[in-house]
């Protein structure tokens, strides 16, 4: 698959300078081409290798800190290059930091618990951060010194401004002066920048979008991703107009527009600044299956209407675990980013995500980031497919004359035999309400089974990361659902499901 490896490209200088050469010499040309988006191939025997590369962009890992406050500073950027990170996206930056003017507290957070306590972990993070307040002159200096001190290391500057051609290109100019080796344009801050025009309001208007991203194309010589707000009714649009546009990647998502809360005691809603608020910007763990059906959406129409090999997707949204990046790239995303995860984790988290990946990949013979990116995104379909598919099951298991085929087959006598029948496993566990995490049962998909009749068993289920306190027990809905998955009719509280 690889069209370029890297030990082609690695008697230059760095990989870093001999891709942006080639980038500029293409964008010189009118960007006729671009370099590929290539996985290296397992260059350990045995340790699977999560180095990629795209757009020409060489990292040892797939992680990269999302914009936002693990990037607003030299001494937090230096911190995720020593623990790791694959790359480093910086806070977004535009060119007078001071209009933008940042209100406190800015953060209000979701816990779950046990039985519905609101002092579990922390699983929905609202904040209403505006894009870095910090002088353009400095976050530009110590982007300088950052890439002076780790040349090899990808630093990506994120970007944002006015609907002004003049002011996009001076900022575009201005950062790559300090040798960043990529743009993420902020297409997408919810909260504060679209009242001027800015972030949200140009991602979710196309005709904008397109404009926009005309100009930023045609100025920038390093690679530019367009980042995805997830606020609009089809992120397939905006992310189509951005790739049409010049941009070679696309990162979504930022964050979901959201009210945390109304304090019950005050009536006013959270967080609350003087007594008032604003909708914020949703993020973390809660986002993270939202986030995974947008970059299914975006990862479908990239490969069904573009090149995939030279376009780059960057997942985004509730990545604490490697289970949780590895779901992003099987849905067809190269690199993964984290920002909440790493504000409550720390830095250092980036050492279980690739020790956890490694431990997906070792489990399925996987050797490189490739070998699985996008290897679940045929098994989507439409509802419509759906139904056709499981009539033609129902077709073969009444061949068998085994189990319920529809709701008008119930007797009333012997509920639990009666569900058995309606659990048989499909490909993949297809009857589990939440599909299991546990690597355990997983299978290389080459060695899946073909869809067969087997024998009623009880299906698994199990909370990921050990339940949402981490001690393995699930809230009232996990109990429901393991009832459900075990076929077997139980009591809850006062119901019974
Ligand atoms: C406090 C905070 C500040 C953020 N600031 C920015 C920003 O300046 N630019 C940007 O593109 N995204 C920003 N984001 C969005 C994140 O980069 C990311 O897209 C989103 O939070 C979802 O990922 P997560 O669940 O890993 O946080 C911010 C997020 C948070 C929580």
């Amino acid at each position: 698959m690889a069209s370029l490896s890297l030990t082609q490209i690695r008697g230059s200088n760095s990989v870093t300078e001999f891709t942006r050469l080639r980038l500029k010499t293409q964008r010189g040309r009118g960007k006729t081409g671009f370099l590929k988006v290539v996985g290296s191939q397992g260059q350990n025997q045995g340790e699977p290798d999560l180095s990629v590369t795209v757009n020409g962009l060489h990292m040892p890992n797939p992680f990269v800190i999302g914009s936002g406050p693990p990037g607003t500073n030299y001494t937090v950027m230096k911190r995720a290059f020593d623990e790791g990170w694959g790359a480093v996206i910086a806070k977004t930056v535009s060119l007078d930091a001071a209009k933008v003017i940042n209100v406190t507290p800015r953060y209000a957070r979701l816990r779950a618990g046990a039985n519905g306590s609101a002092k579990g972990q922390i699983i929905g993070w609202e904040n209403i951060e505006l894009i870095s307040d910090r002088p353009l002159e400095t976050m530009l200096k110590e982007f300088k010194q950052l890439k002076e001190e780790y040349p090899d290391r990808i630093l990506i500057a994120s970007i944002m401004e006015e609907y002004n051609k003049a002011a996009w290109e001076e900022l575009i100019d201005r950062v790559e002066q300090t040798g960043i080796d990529a743009l993420e344009i902020n297409f997408s801050c919810p909260h504060g920048m679209p009242e001027r025009k800015m972030g949200a309001a140009v991602g979710q208007d196309c005709a904008l979008l397109e404009e926009v991203c005309g100009w930023i194309n045609a100025k920038a010589t390093v690679p530019v991703w367009a980042k995805m707000t997830p606020n609009i009714t089809d992120i397939t649009q905006p992310a189509r107009v951005s790739l049409k546009s010049g941009c070679e990647g696309v990162a979504a998502i930022n964050t979901i527009m959201s009210v945390m809360g109304i304090n019950l005691k005050t009536l006013r809603p959270e967080p609350c600044v003087e007594g008032y608020s604003t909708p914020g910007g949703y993020s973390s763990k809660a986002v993270h299956p939202i986030a995974l059906g947008k970059v299914m959406n975006i990862a479908k129409m990239m490969k069904s209407e573009f090149d995939s090999e030279q376009y780059s997707l960057s997942g985004i949204g509730g990545v604490e675990t490697g289970s949780d990046a590895a779901e992003f790239i099987l849905v067809g995303a190269n690199t993964v980013q984290v920002c909440t995860g790493v504000m409550m984790h720390g830095y250092g988290l980036v050492k279980k995500l690739c020790d956890e990946l490694k431990d997906f990949m070792k489990m399925h013979n996987f050797s490189s980031i490739e070998d699985f990116r996008g290897a679940s995104l045929e098994y989507f379909t439409t509802h419509t497919d759906l139904v056709r598919r499981q009539q033609e099951a129902i077709q073969q298991r009444k061949a068998i004359k085994k189990g319920l085929q529809s709701d008008k087959d119930w007797t009333g006598d012997g509920f639990v035999k009666e569900t058995e029948s309606m659990h048989q496993p499909g490909p993949g566990g297809a009857n589990v309400l939440r599909q299991s995490q546990s690597m355990g049962s997983a299978m290389p998909m080459q060695q899946q089974p073909q869809p067969q009749p087997q024998p009623p068993q009880e299906a698994s289920y199990e909370q990921p990361n050990g339940g949402p306190n981490g001690d393995g027990k699930g809230t009232i809905i996990d109990t429901m659902a393991r009832a459900f998955v075990a076929g077997a009719p139980q009591q809850v509280g006062q119901m019974v499901v």
